[in-house]
């Protein structure tokens, strides 16, 4: 039978036993009890998270009690009983925390911990931190620490459908929903509360951005019950409630026949139903749209524009302080690619720059990573920075759409990293992208990072059990932009793997290594695409489905890339602040890897490694087989040191993702040889 470490249901909160016996010793005299004063529902699920870890690492039943007088002991304590402790965590501590804040400080004979938190929701997290380092073997001697969380919202956004399926998802079925209501069993819905809690996240849209028929009922009485029941689960844990909503819902829940957000019955209609759904979730968060995009319903039906449509719905949610995240994922999806006047990637800035300002306070622009769609690799979006008056949040996408389906290894912590730290320039050197997430740049009233999940009803819940560690490293990041790649890998090895150097080192350079040996075999130098049309897994040059108008990467017998200059192409590259838009404009100063991003290129074009554009195409695509290859063979020498059911499953999906990345180098390097006529220098063979 296999034991749950076998599934990785646990995930990163499995809290194996501590086999080291010096640590065992150190760490068991601090849980002789665990004190709690006060009572909350998150306390209460800070206690009992507590409770089953230390029972699971150390076999202690960890007792909880009110008494004081027990040196040895864990203290949970809020603001509300700061004054039986101002000794030992000090005014200092206090000023220094943010209200979702925490600190842990050894006191006493050193076997003693507090975990203060400003409010319950800071000691929950502060109790995660101390998990981690316990499952990473840290010692707990003389620690005293403060952590606040950098971004204000670190939000989920599934995208799952009442029907149970998840678009875009790569692990199995919804968790949420199964023939067109809720799932029953609520467990998992908890595990999955507690594993975001663990690393951070405060809030959860659950249903798809595209709303269909069935899911605009879930702002009705018909399933607000539901909705509440969900919302509580979350609750426990921190994390807040919103809902995708349709923008025609007056019309399709058959109340009106307009959705106008100028029309005063519409208004009038949403204030309405803010009211209904606040009635059944008191702390309700707010709404996540997807308007004008893609077929979806939206103002531009009654010649309104963005600002007119997402205010309208932050006036009726403003009273509950609710708040919109109003999608920018707005271009024409019916475009005519040989037009070379509009282009894709200018849309969401041709859109909302021109609006900045005009959007209400409870407003928030989310804006997705990249101007086009999640590619492997793409230029940073050239909102971001450019709307001081205008809220922002940044969408990253933890589902692996175009980066490998969780069939293949692709971890996407580098690749967020660079985004965060990109200068955007908007205030001068020095204005990172993570700046305009955590509201610093311009003191935005709410900001912060979403994502699309990565989660399904898979037992694994990510489809490839090593998918976990990017859903993992996004709230780690989400937390704290600042913490390195290589912090968040070696911290989610080791909670999940366990300690052993020789895997923590194996595991660490597979993961740190993956998104470039994906980028090697699939679309190269920014071009992006090239997959299959509508499910976008496998190579398909020429395949996309918004490029049956013509090819979106331009090649032909003498070149490729897409020309978005100001002097020749589509003027995008005008979109940035000035510093890059001269480094993205400029074929010398325009990096390598963005290449065809931004350039319409000869096959010929030298780039700054010396090598040829098809040179280099056919090299990466040579080397990325390896290289997958080489992650299969590195797997296998951990043979024996982890239990046999994880082995296996991440061994067979390395196993096809060697087996497919020939499939994308044979296509693409055939694609680019017949079309440029242009023998490989090193003549190895193209089929
Ligand atoms: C992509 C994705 C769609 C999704 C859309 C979005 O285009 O393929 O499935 O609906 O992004 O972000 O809204």
């Amino acid at each position: 039978m296999k034991t749950i470490e076998d599934t990785g249901y646990d995930a990163w909160l499995h809290y194996g036993k501590i086999k080291n016996v010096h640590i065992q010793k150190e760490y068991l005299p601090y849980f002789k009890n665990l004190v709690v004063l006060e009572e909350s529902i998150i306390l209460e699920s800070a206690q009992k998270e507590l409770q089953q870890a230390i029972s699971s690492m150390l076999a202690v039943n960890l007792e909880v009690t009110k008494k004081m007088e027990e040196q040895s002991s864990v203290f949970l304590v809020t603001e509300k009983s700061y004054d039986l402790f101002h000794k030992q965590i000090g005014t200092d501590v206090t000023k220094q925390l943010s209200d979702e804040g925490y600190a842990i400080k050894s006191i006493g004979n050193k076997n003693g911990l507090i975990i203060y938190g400003k409010t319950n929701v800071g000691v929950l997290y502060g109790v995660f931190h101390l998990l981690r380092m316990m499952s990473m073997e840290m010692s707990l001697h003389d620690i005293e620490l403060i952590e606040n969380p950098k971004n204000q919202l670190r939000m989920m956004n599934e995208w799952d459908n009442m029907d149970g399926s998840v678009e875009r998802g790569y692990a199995g079925n919804s968790v949420f929903f199964e023939n067109n209501r809720f799932v029953q069993d609520l467990t998992r819905i908890k595990d999955y509360a507690r594993m975001l809690a663990s690393v951070g996240i405060n809030a959860i849209a659950f249903n798809n951005v595209n709303v269909h028929e069935v899911e605009t009922d879930l702002i009705t009485a018909k399933f607000l019950p539901d909705v509440k029941n969900v919302a509580d689960i979350f609750s426990a844990y921190g994390i807040k409630t919103f809902l995708s909503i349709n923008y025609a819902s007056p019309i399709q829940l058959g109340e009106l026949d307009t959705a106008d957000p100028l029309d005063e019955n519409v208004r009038q209609w949403w204030k309405e139903k803010a009211k209904e759904i606040y009635s059944y979730i008191p702390n309700f968060g707010g709404v996540l749209v997807k308007a004008d995009s893609e077929h979806r319903p939206g103002p531009f039906t009654y010649g309104r524009n963005h600002a007119d449509g997402s205010n309208m719905l932050a006036e009726a949610l403003e009273p509950f302080g609710g708040i919109v995240l109003w999608r920018c994922f707005v271009y024409n999806c019916m475009q005519d690619w040989r037009d070379r006047s509009t282009d894709r990637a200018r849309a969401a800035y041709d859109h909302f720059k021109p609006l900045d300002g005009e959007f209400h306070e409870n407003v928030i622009l989310q804006i997705k990573n990249g101007p086009m769609d999640f590619q492997v690799r793409e230029g940073v979006s050239p909102l971001f920075g450019a709307m001081p008056n205008t809220n922002q949040v940044l969408e990253f996408q933890i589902a692996q759409e175009y980066t490998g389906q969780q069939r293949h290894l692709c971890y996407l912590i580098p690749q967020w990293k660079e985004v965060l730290d990109f200068d955007t320039f908007a205030k001068g050197e020095g204005s990172p992208i993570k700046a305009v997430a955590d509201g610093s740049m311009y003191n935005y009233k709410y900001s912060g990072i979403t994502a699309v999940s990565n989660i399904g009803n898979d037992e694994n819940w990510t489809g490839h059990t090593l998918a976990q560690a990017n859903l993992y490293g996004y709230g780690r990041l989400t937390w704290n932009p600042d913490l390195s790649s290589e912090e968040i890998t070696d911290e989610w090895v080791k909670v999940t793997f366990g300690t052993d150097p020789e895997v923590v080192n194996v595991i660490s350079m597979m993961l740190l290594s993956s998104w470039r040996i994906y980028e090697n075999y699939t679309s190269p130098l920014g071009v992006g695409w090239m997959v299959n049309p509508n499910h976008h897994y496998g190579p398909n040059v020429d395949g996309y489905e918004y490029s049956v108008w013509g090819t979106y990467h331009f090649a032909d017998y003498k070149g490729i890339g897409v020309d978005r200059t100001i002097a020749t192409g589509t003027g995008y590259t005008g979109q940035y602040f000035a510093e890059n838009t001269k480094m993205y404009e400029s074929l010398e100063t325009c990096p390598d890897e963005l290449l065809l991003f931004f350039h319409h290129v000869p096959y010929t074009h030298k780039l700054k490694s010396g090598v040829t554009v098809i040179q280099h195409i056919y090299n990466t695509h040579f080397e990325g087989v390896e290289q997958a290859e080489g992650l299969v063979a590195a797997w296998q020498a951990l043979e024996g040191k982890m239990d046999s059911g994880r082995f296996n499953h991440v061994l067979a999906r390395l196993q096809e993702q060697a087996e497919h990345s020939k499939e994308w180098r044979d296509i693409i390097n055939t694609y680019f040889y017949r079309k440029s006529g242009i023998a490989d220098e090193l003549h190895r063979k193209i089929y």
